[in-house]
């Protein structure tokens, strides 16, 4: 029984080994100069990668969804309270990314402060929010593509823009839409005949394929071109924004702003105060990105400093234009017609003919906006795998650096190619909120970490130190869970299969090959 007990312990105690904070800053230095990623961004381009990877479906396609159907108006309030929770998160993630500049973001910190085990777990879950998160958005950037074309009189044929087996179906006004029950629903009380209307599959999202491939090859070729084209494309998407803002404004009918938190229906979450949360659960999604820029510490110039600049900074614009563009939004168009996918196109349509030059624009915002997304979040994905493989936990050809580009090219083209499959063959319209509570966790993972650090390490120099400890990071997981609570049962059970599979690649490679087991 001794000995048995004694087993365990040690096998627990291998679970939980940690990286030493020396031994990781140890790597970072020995590793510089050598085939390794290059430290070429500055505090712009980092934070113009938060934003890149901020602004996208999120307040583009989301937003008018949360407002119609959970909190009217006051879907401005919801911003604010998701706001706040991320900044939360987004100083804790501020400390240790100035502290710890490696490219594995939460993995890297939750190998130093949790183990092993822990650390796998947290690289696992961000697989969610990065490659999963970047497939969800080349969806989306898809949906946008096709209807810009189309209006300038450019058809993609049905089959090729929709996920492998997709029922479509050809509506005399509406042209081709997927056949849901709604629009089964819809043909009949039209007393329309469903056989006499033409039918098909979708054989592939061919457009999602493609941006996805277009991504992949700019990291592959270089994290500076890769900054370069993210920066143009948020030039691009502010300045969309700015001038809905600005332009918006002068069309605003106040009283569409009241009441401006409906009272609540009867039901939890439909107006009323508990409708602002549950939009503010809903539009987390849209501030999903400002993490990801951590994972870009192994090529800042100067991370102690650049690092909580450009995570905070980002975080902090993306928060005022969600807010900015809400308001505007809600008080251009009643909040009850904004149930559609182009939110803002709508509103720039209820502004009359003053606005409607602007229409197209809104469009290529949001083209350029999704693009900057799925170029982020994949950053993002491949850096975590970088580390991870660095660490033994995947296989070598993982962190492998291009001698040319400076890039872990290996790992850039295969998920990339994960990345394009799913985004070319799957219905993902769900995932949305399966990339939202695994960030939500590796968030609460950030923030436990912190805390630990501190009591574990006060000595270790912290160039950024998150303000009212142990309250701000206490708070960040709290709110975290809350808005993890809020996600439906079938999201959570969908996180725990995978959390399996994860936990079985563990034991049957990574576990086995793991540097610092074998160390
Ligand atoms: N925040 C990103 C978006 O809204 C994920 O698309």
């Amino acid at each position: 029984m001794a000995i048995v007990s004694r087993v365990a312990f040690i096998h627990m105690k291998s679970l939980l080994a940690r990286k030493p904070m020396s031994k990781l800053l140890e790597d970072v230095e020995s590793e510089e100069g050598k085939h390794t990623l290059a430290r070429v961004l500055g505090p712009w381009n980092l934070t113009s990668l938060g934003v890149g990877g901020i602004i996208g479906a999120g307040i583009f396609v989301l937003t008018g969804q949360a407002a119609a159907q959970y909190a009217g108006p006051a879907i401005v309030l919801s911003f604010i309270f998701s706001a706040i929770s991320c900044a939360f998160a987004g100083l804790c993630y501020a400390e240790f990314a100035s502290m710890i500049p490696r490219a594995g973001s939460a993995y890297t910190y939750a190998y130093a402060t949790m183990g092993e085990f822990f650390a796998w777990i947290i690289g696992w879950d961000l697989v969610l929010e990065y490659l999963f998160g970047a497939s969800t958005v080349a969806v989306g950037w898809s949906g946008y593509v096709v209807s810009f074309l189309r209006d300038f009189g450019v058809i993609i044929p049905p089959q090729f823009t929709a996920a492998t087996g997709t029922p479509l179906i050809c509506l005399p006004d509406a042209g081709w839409v997927h056949l849901t029950e709604a629009v089964r629903g819809h043909i009949s009380a039209r007393g329309l005949d469903l056989s006499t209307l033409l039918q098909a599959n979708a054989i592939i999202n061919l457009p999602a394929v493609l941006i996805v491939g277009v991504v992949t090859t700019l990291l592959v070729v270089g994290i500076k071109e890769s900054a370069h084209f993210n920066n143009l494309i948020v030039f691009v998407k502010v300045a969309v924004i700015l001038l809905f803002i600005a332009f918006g404004f002068f069309f605003v009918k106040t009283e569409n702003w009241v009441p401006f938190v409906p009272p609540n229906t009867g039901d939890f979450g439909h107006f009323g105060w508990s409708g602002v949360l549950r939009g503010a659960g809903v539009i987390f999604f849209a501030y999903i990105g400002f993490d990801a820029v951590s994972t870009a510490a192994q090529e800042s110039k100067n991370p102690q400093k650049d690092m909580p600049i450009s995570i905070l900074g980002s975080l902090a614009i993306c928060t005022v234009l969600y807010i900015l563009v809400s308001l505007v939004m809600t008080g251009l168009v009643k909040y009850t017609h904004l149930a559609v996918p182009d939110p803002i196109a709508v509103a720039v349509d209820a502004a009359g003919k003053g606005l409607f030059w602007f229409r197209p624009f809104v469009k290529i915002g949001a083209i350029a906006g999704l693009s900057s997304v799925i170029l982020v979040l994949l950053l993002g994905q491949t850096r975590v795998f970088y580390s991870m493989s660095h660490d033994g936990l995947l296989p070598p050809g993982f962190s492998k650096v291009h001698h040319k580009f400076k890039t872990p090219y290996v790992t850039t083209i295969v998920t990339g190619l994960v990345a394009a499959v799913i985004s070319g063959t799957f219905r993902i319209g769900e995932l949305g909120e399966l990339v939202s509570i695994g960030t939500l966790l590796a968030f609460i993972i950030v923030c436990l970490g912190v805390l630990i650090l501190r009591y574990r390490h006060p000595e270790i120099p912290r160039a950024f130190r998150t303000p009212f400890l142990p309250y701000v990071p206490v708070l960040g997981v709290i709110v975290c869970l809350a808005q993890m609570a809020g996600l439906p049962g079938i999201t959570w059970l969908r996180l725990i299969i995978w959390m399996g599979i994860g936990l079985l690649i563990y034991f049957l490679y990574s576990r086995r090959h793991s540097h610092i087991r074998n160390d």
